[in-house]
């Protein structure tokens, strides 16, 4: 027997169901510390063609006002993560943004305020510097595993989302992607 104590698993109502949506969709499920309960998008074909058993298709201001969603996971646009953010946590929600947190610092530290404010967390991608890959560097150079760093480079190279992504316009636009919104807005 483990002596974790058992918690009723987080209520998700996820925000926006476009292309990255289908990855959250398939991986939530296999965390039994979160349950997706409703799902909303400006277009409801979207929400309506993932619902399913013990999933509703809501329309966004429903999945604000859910007594069932404790946090709102927010997959929509970066134009709309600020104004979608504020809203979850003034209905007393919980938020996780997908990337960039907002398209300003400003608009950040509001959200962040509110939350304060209102006694709810907030998270943003990436999560993936959670991961084992960079946990085990992070470890490694702070047990000095390699002495003293003098230098860092990191590159990553790709010809472009418009090459997978169905309507990639966002990702050109301002402050699309966590590297963009801390050198033009900071
Ligand atoms: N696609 C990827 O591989 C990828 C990777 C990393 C991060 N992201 C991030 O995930 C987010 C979503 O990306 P995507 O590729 O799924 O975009 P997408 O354009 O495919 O989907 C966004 C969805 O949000 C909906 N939407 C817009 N405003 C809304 C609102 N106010 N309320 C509810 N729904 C709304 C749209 O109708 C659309 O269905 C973006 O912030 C992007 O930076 C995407």
């Amino acid at each position: 027997m483990s002596d974790v104590p058992s918690v009723d698993p987080l209520r998700i109502g996820i925000a926006g169901i476009g292309n990255i949506s289908g990855q959250y969709l398939a991986t939530l499920p296999r965390l039994a510390g979160v349950r997706v309960s409703a799902v909303a998008d400006i277009d409801p074909a979207r929400a309506a063609a993932v619902a399913g058993p013990g999933i509703r298709a809501l329309t966004p201001a429903e999945l604000l006002a859910a007594d069932d969603v404790d946090l709102v996971l927010n997959l929509t646009v970066p134009a709309a993560h600020a104004e979608v953010a504020l809203a979850a946590v003034a209905a007393g929600k919980h938020v996780y943004n997908e990337k960039p947190l907002a398209l300003s610092t400003v608009d950040g530290r509001q959200i962040l305020e509110a939350a304060d404010a209102a006694g709810v967390r907030v998270g943003c991608a990436p999560d993936t510097v959670l991961g084992t890959g960079t946990q085990t560097a992070r470890r490694r150079l702070d047990g000095g595993g390699i002495g003293v760093p003098v230098a860092a480079t990191a590159f990553m190279v790709s010809p472009g989302p418009e090459l997978w992504h169905p309507n990639p316009a966002f990702f050109y636009g301002t402050a699309a992607g966590p590297c963009w919104t801390w050198a033009r807005t900071t």
